[in-house]
């Protein structure tokens, strides 16, 4: 890299700008922390990206303190259940009633990073899109880490005091921490989510989980008029193969007749397959940088866990980072860590159970389905079971 034409120095450098970045540079701005985020794509990609949109109690009041939850207050619905289908049949879990009256916010994830972009905006807050060939360097030792990139064909850097990696799976910051100090856990599952967004009516006020024969499929929802399905599918298929006629046919053949004949169809505004997989990153931190989000951990689409992690470990990350300015204290960072996954692998555990209990795993030669048929009858004839699945589903406390 050429010899770079700026340089200057910023308490925090943010890598990446999707929900973690920018909630963590909102939150920090808010405590008087200044910082600057570096992302690699344009805003509109960035907002071009479906993702779930169930959000704990958690992630809502992080979302408050960053003074971004207007618009989700007004237009996200609260949800107090959801339904799981087994066998043709529906069998609701009361989430409000189970967990003491908690409950989840439907609202989605694009809708979650257009306010956090919005308040950026209006707060006058740096963010650098198209930052290309960002590198954190100096992290691992001392105290004055910096952070290079490639902005119109010139070379930039700023020294920083810390770097947040809140860039992803595919971001660079996980990949720049030595191979021996880090440790990865990963398990992918034999299938993939076809999802499909349309504008069209949810077909019903919760969400329903439905495990068939023919495997799962999930009916979600982004507002009163739109909607989101998926369907498992093999990770052979590819998304061109489906019509959204097909679509709405096989999703009629894995729920109920009368959630079937309830189904308004229309053409999809978007149409994409996604693999699951379970990773863990350990640790979270390199010296002073530190990793958040899916830069560090990737959860299964089932529990709806993905954006609340994300929450959580800025939660965390944000807190440790006020100790450190205005207290004067490492505490915070030196336990961002291990605070961080612990709550992770909870929410690893429970995204991996909710997968396992849903999906078609035909060629494991039926022990799966023994052991969902056992586990579901459980749920639905024990409320110490049902319970166990909405507390997690609503969120485990911070
Ligand atoms: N340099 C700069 N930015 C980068 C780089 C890089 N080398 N690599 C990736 N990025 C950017 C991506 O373009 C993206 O905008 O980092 C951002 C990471 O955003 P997300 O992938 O949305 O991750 P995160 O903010 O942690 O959000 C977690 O996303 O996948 C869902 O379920 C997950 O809801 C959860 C949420
Ligand atoms: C979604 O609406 O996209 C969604 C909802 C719940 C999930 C996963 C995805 O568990």
């Amino acid at each position: 890299m050429s010899t770079p034409a700026t340089t200057t120095h910023v308490p925090v450098v943010i890598v990446g700008a999707g929900p973690s970045g920018l909630l963590l540079g909102q939150l920090l701005h808010k405590s008087g922390i200044e910082n600057i985020i570096l992302e690699q794509r344009s805003p509109d990609y960035v907002l071009s990206r479906i993702r779930a949109g169930v959000l704990e109690q958690v992630a809502v009041e992080m979302l408050e303190k960053a003074g971004a939850a207007e618009r989700m207050h007004a237009e996200g619905l609260p949800h107090e259940g959801i339904e799981l289908l087994y066998f043709g049949k529906r069998h609701r879990i009361d989430l409000k009633a189970l967990t003491g009256g908690k409950q989840v916010m439907v609202y989605g994830q694009t809708e979650v990073t257009r306010d956090l972009m919005d308040v950026r905006a209006a707060a006058g807050l740096t963010t650098v899109y198209e930052a290309l060939n960002v590198q954190p360097f100096d992290f691992l030792e001392g105290e004055k880490p910096r952070v290079r990139y490639e902005k119109d064909g010139q070379t930039h850097e700023i020294t920083c005091d810390f770097i947040a990696g809140c860039d992803g799976f595919h971001g660079v910051c996980r990949a720049s921490a030595p191979a021996d100090k880090i440790k990865t856990f990963e398990k992918v599952y034999p299938f993939g989510w076809l999802g499909l967004l349309s504008d069209t009516p949810p077909v019903s006020e919760e969400l329903i989980y439905a495990s068939s024969e023919r495997g799962f499929a999930l009916c979600s929802q982004r507002s009163l008029s739109r909607s989101r399905y998926y369907l498992q599918v093999p990770l052979t298929d590819k998304v061109e193969d489906w019509s959204d006629e097909a679509f709405w046919e096989e999703l009629k053949r894995r729920v109920d007749p009368e959630t079937a004949a309830k189904l308004v169809t229309g053409p999809s505004i978007e149409k994409s397959i996604a693999p699951l997989r379970s990773f863990v990153t350990e640790p979270m931190r390199f010296g002073r940088m530190f990793l958040a989000g899916d830069a560090a951990h990737i959860v299964p689409p089932t529990g709806a866990k993905g954006l609340n992690l994300a929450a959580s470990d800025v939660g965390y990350l944000w807190q440790g980072l006020v100790d450190f300015y205005q207290n004067k204290s490492e505490a915070g960072i030196d336990s961002y860590s291990e605070k961080a996954l612990r709550r992770i692998w909870k929410a690893e555990h429970f995204s991996w159970w909710m997968t396992m209990l849903m999906h078609d795993f035909a060629e494991d030669g039926g022990f799966n389905a023994k052991m969902q048929e056992a586990e579901l009858h459980y749920i639905f004839t024990s409320e110490n079971g049902a319970r166990v699945l909405a507390e997690n589903y609503v969120g485990l406390p911070m």
